[in-house]
């Protein structure tokens, strides 16, 4: 049991070292990877509207794609939301939880975003006996 626990806490150790040695190999360096403050936070943000606009804004198909979307355009409308301007279903609830100024990173952000067209998958016929 003793040498089982200390095997596993060596197997950890140099998983954590090899995932670690690993990260420059994969072609980055250390500087594309450490994020400053800010930008992790806007990233953090932005990966909650990810759910319904898609990756990086690249919605599928039935909702808005945030990705190359206009700067002012983006801002107006957050403002919108969270002042009540513009009657919403869901993003008014979004836009109230954000300060102006993390509504003013994340048009910066998602505006520089490139926009991917979506692959949509190809419509299926369901078959009744799973054949
Ligand atoms: C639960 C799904 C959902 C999430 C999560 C979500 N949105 Fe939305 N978004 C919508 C819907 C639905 C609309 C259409 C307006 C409405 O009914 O609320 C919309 C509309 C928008 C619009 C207006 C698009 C246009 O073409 O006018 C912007 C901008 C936007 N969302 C930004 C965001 C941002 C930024 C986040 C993350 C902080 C976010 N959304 C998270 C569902 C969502």
């Amino acid at each position: 049991m003793i040498n089982q626990t200390f095997v596993s806490k060596k197997l950890l150790l140099s998983f954590i070292l090899i995932s670690s040695f690993g990260l420059p190999v994969s072609g980055k360096t250390g500087e594309d990877i450490v994020l400053s403050a800010p930008d992790l936070h806007t990233r953090t943000l932005a990966a909650s509207c990810a759910a319904c606009h898609g990756t990086n804004g690249n919605a599928l198909a039935g909702n808005a794609i945030l990705a190359g979307m206009d700067k002012t355009y983006f801002t107006m409308q957050m403002l919108a939301f969270k002042n009540g301007d513009r009657p919403a279903t869901v993003m008014h609830r979004h836009a109230k939880g954000l300060q102006v100024d993390e509504i003013n990173q994340l048009a910066a952000y998602f505006s520089a975003q490139k926009r991917v067209p979506a692959i949509n998958p190809a419509t299926q016929q369901l078959k009744a006996n799973h054949d």
